[in-house]
């Protein structure tokens, strides 16, 4: 793998990382990850923004990268760390060994995450908002843009370029075999965009409030591309990304798309026997359904639909006199994520005792969802409760469909 030339003095640096791990050790990436770094060469001095950890041979793949400019890690005067969750810091302490006169610049909440995670303590620069060093030719400007994702975060601006340094804002899972947007084939389109809503909801959804506010703090900025640490850089249209992340924040309260997230688990069938019925009835009103199954379909892909759903449908039988166990966890997600305001049904199966419908009510208040309607029975459905769950599901569609 080759660095890309952004423009004249500054390249990208990074690593492929495949299918066979968890992000953050949780999240599957079935088409990978990208580790983004960037290297800033002005005529006094190099910069490095954000390191990636060591993961499937990370390292070595960035440092030989560098080797291929001519650099190694002891050429860089000033190590930029917008981010430090260690995707982007894993080999901060390796580095500091190799390069121990090298500045290290991050917001001062960082800088006692690079004692605590690294044991680093010397050379560490607190930078703030509109701070800048002068590399030569190349300006490093700093922005606080907190809780996109952690609470340290900042990212990082050149004003001669316009490139803004965004670590994960902006950012996607997936592979490319191309760096910038003008590049990509419809293939990778096809991967990117669903790729850029599932990393959104995975990790960044929950401060989306957060998302909106750093994006409105950009808005005096001429930027002319943008440059993630996860996925590609955005050079022909770099709103277009900003623009989506700025539509994917919006969801959290409402309205999302108008289409309906139908998550469902059965043990024996029982509630499984009205998925095709509830599902055809929502189609009939012309709403697109995201049907998973679980725990067969892991929760990353539920989050990611259900993030720009308006509608949910949640089917779940009752177990042990609560909610079936992997259906807790899904709505524990979401929960987390703060999926909100949604329009709602539920319906779902019980044996000797119901319970599960005591457990879940409090979770639809406690997310300000909408409850159109429950459809809850003993053993296999009626032919009553199946004209309720048609009945039910049509109001639900109509609902997720005028609201806008
Ligand atoms: Fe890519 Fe929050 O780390």
């Amino acid at each position: 793998m080759k660095p890309d030339v952004l423009v004249p003095g500054i390249h990208r640096v990074y690593a492929r990382i495949g299918s066979r791990d968890l992000f953050e050790g949780i999240w599957p990436i079935e088409h990978g990850v990208l580790l983004n770094s960037y290297v800033v060469q002005g005529s006094k001095a190099t910069a490095f923004i954000d390191l990636v950890k060591d993961w499937e041979g990370a390292v070595g793949e960035v440092e030989s990268q560098l080797e291929s400019l001519g650099l190694n890690f002891s050429d860089i005067d000033y190590l930029v760390l917008n981010h430090m969750e260690p995707d982007h810091t894993g080999s901060l302490g390796a580095l500091c060994k190799k390069n121990p006169n090298m500045k290290i610049l991050c917001t001062k909440k960082a800088v006692p995450l690079v004692e605590a995670f690294y044991d680093v303590r010397d050379n560490v620069q607190a930078v703030a908002s509109g701070e800048s060093i002068d590399l030569g030719g190349k300006t490093l400007v700093f922005e606080e843009t907190p809780n996109i994702h952690w609470p340290e975060t900042m990212m990082t601006y050149v004003p001669e370029d316009g490139i803004l340094f965004s670590c994960d804002a902006f950012g996607s899972f997936g592979q490319y075999d191309h760096c910038f947007d003008d590049e990509l084939t419809e293939a990778e389109w096809e991967l990117l965009i669903p790729e850029t809503e599932r990393y959104y909801a995975n990790i960044v959804s929950s401060f989306s409030q957060f998302v909106t506010r750093g994006i409105q703090k950009l808005a005096d900025l001429e930027i002319k591309m943008v440059a993630p640490s996860h996925g590609i850089v955005w050079r022909k249209e770099p709103f277009r990304v900003i623009n989506h992340y700025s539509r994917l924040a919006e969801y959290m309260n409402g309205p999302a798309e108008p289409e309906i997230t139908f998550v469902w688990s059965s043990m024996y069938g029982n509630t499984a026997a009205l998925v095709p019925i509830i599902k055809e009835a929502i189609e009939e009103e012309g709403v697109k359904v995201h049907l998973h199954e679980v725990p067969k379909e892991h929760a990353s892909h539920v989050l990611a639909s259900a993030w720009r759903s308006s509608g949910l449908v949640i089917g779940m039988p009752t177990y042990e006199y609560r909610m079936f166990p992997p259906m807790y966890h899904i709505l524990d997600v979401l929960d987390r994520s703060h999926v909100n305001n949604r329009k709602v049904m539920r319906f779902g199966s019980f044996g000797w005792s119901g319970g599960a419908q005591k457990q879940f009510d409090p979770i639809v208040q406690a997310l300000k969802w909408d409850c159109l309607g429950v459809v809850e029975y003993q053993g296999a459905p009626s032919n009553e409760d199946k004209k309720k769950a048609i009945e039910v599901a049509k109001a639900l569609a109509a609902s997720v469909k005028e609201w806008k």
